[in-house]
């Protein structure tokens, strides 16, 4: 009988998480006031709990993952490796695909990797509430989820695009006890900002962040805290449990090298997740091909500069150093919502800068068209985000095929789109677009630049 999926037992979870700050040919830039000086720890003590800003500024190469934490992620954890051998058989390529499924969660994706990590240690530093913000829901689900299992409360600004386009997953958070409103809202000064310019404001991350950060810092009993999903160091370093199971799996079944590694990129944790393990066996000179998938509507990594930018438009956060397409950018309402930041993590965007990374962009259209060929040879149908590494993946598969090699594919199923249907039903009734980022409208952001300090690298020798 031919193998399928690869599993792993309970206990060969890994005990720890990999940090990729430590192994960078140089070192990360750090997080930047407006005036260009160094953020301090205690600077972001309001906003986050003291035990993740260690973790975010950590220079340690492995980190270890507490018991309770363990326990949390074996509810769904370890994820299956999949071998997508019916993809294979339909491309007829010689290629080997792999994939790790991180649709199993009880949310849907792999974003409760990090919300129960997060969840964990706000409640042990004595934080009762979180607030956060959600694209497509699917973070916000996943924190509702965590919070309900280490008892906290949870508030969700969700771009309003995607909570007019995605009822369900509002639903989810309410039935996991949290309470999800829809961003641009006038619940804070920064919504209402946004509402008197624009009253049928679609939202962004960028303005959701905005309020969810004015709601923790407000919070005058000090017993908020915000907490992000995606692009900080922290989570990028929680989602490696991905990457590292996926090295123990490929091993049992037997591959010795990867070959090309893909994931989608919104922010960039689930593409870190997987591929930040195996960027450490490049740095140490394997021969690995690692490629971030972006939408070309929101092409944060192939089309924009490298720089400091604030994460939020109504610039509360520091500046990141990070590719970014402008503060203020709203993107193109496409269906993928999680995949539509302006800017990416800083730590995928250094390494996209060291060139360990080869990020490409797909259009709506090819990326649809992929997730339904997925859908009708491997069966579970995937997240309109997650069909973004689907492209690049069949891309390889045929190149493998013309090449005639027998490459080793490794990606990120980062999510099922059990709640996306509806994104479905446009493309099949010929509503879907494509839309690519005119050259005008990356020119404006240049401006946003002006004044914000310069991101370099500082290479050695
Ligand atoms: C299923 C899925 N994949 C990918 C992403 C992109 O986020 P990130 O780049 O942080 O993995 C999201 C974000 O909401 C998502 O829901």
């Amino acid at each position: 009988m031919e193998q399928i999926k690869v599993l792993l037992n309970d206990d060969e979870i890994p005990r720890q998480w990999y940090n990729l700050a430590a192994d960078l040919p140089s070192p990360p830039l750090p997080p930047l006031a407006p005036d260009g000086t160094p953020i301090t720890p205690e600077m972001l003590a309001p906003v986050f709990p003291m035990n993740l800003i260690e973790q975010e500024v950590s220079p340690q190469r492995w980190i270890d993952i507490p018991e309770e934490i363990l326990a949390l992620l074996t509810i769904w954890r370890p994820s299956p490796l999949f071998r997508a051998r019916r993809l294979e058989r339909a491309l007829g390529t010689p290629a080997r695909i792999y994939y790790k499924h991180e649709g199993m969660s009880p949310p849907g994706s792999h974003k409760p990797n990090t919300a129960v990590a997060q969840a964990w240690y706000n409640k042990q530093f004595g934080v009762k509430r979180v607030v956060t913000e959600t694209g497509a829901g699917q973070w916000g689900s996943a924190l509702a989820f965590a919070s309900a299992l280490v008892g906290l409360e949870c508030l969700v600004f969700m771009v309003r695009v995607s909570f007019d386009q995605k009822p369900y997953r509002r639903l989810m958070m309410e039935a996991w006890g949290c309470n999800c409103i829809p961003s641009p809202s006038k619940e804070t000064q920064a919504g209402r900002t946004i509402l008197q310019q624009d009253p049928e404001s679609p939202g962004s991350l960028g303005i959701a962040i905005s309020e969810a950060v004015e709601t923790a810092v407000s919070d005058g009993s000090g017993q908020t805290r915000y907490s992000l999903g995606s692009v900080l160091n922290h989570v990028l370093l929680h989602q490696t449990v991905i990457g590292l199971e996926a090295k123990k799996q490929l091993e049992k079944i037997g591959e010795k090298q990867v070959d090309v590694v893909i994931g989608c990129v919104g922010g960039g944790s689930n593409f870190a997740g997987l591929a930040f393990p195996f960027l450490y066996d490049k740095i140490c000179g394997a021969n690995i091909e690692v490629v971030p998938v972006e939408p070309t509507s929101c092409p944060t990594l192939t089309r924009a500069p490298f720089v400091y930018d604030h994460g939020d438009t109504a610039r509360m956060t520091p500046l990141l150093a990070m590719h970014s397409l402008g503060h203020s950018f709203v993107p193109a309402p496409i269906h993928a919502g999680g995949l539509r930041y302006h800017g990416v993590a800083p730590l995928v965007s250094h390494a996209a800068m060291e060139g360990l990374i080869a990020p490409r962009s797909y259009s709506q259209l090819r990326c649809f068209e992929a997730a339904v060929q997925w859908a009708r040879t491997e069966g579970y149908i995937p997240a309109p985000e997650t069909s973004h590494a689907l492209a690049a993946v069949v891309d390889e598969a045929i190149k493998a095929r013309e090449e005639g090699q027998e490459r080793v594919i490794l990606f990120n199923w980062s999510g099922h789109g059990l709640l996306d249907l509806a994104s479905y039903d446009a493309f099949f009734r010929g509503k879907l677009t494509d839309y690519v980022l005119p050259e005008e409208d990356l020119k404006r952001a240049m401006a946003e630049f002006a004044g914000h300090p310069k991101a370099e690298l500082h290479k050695e020798g």
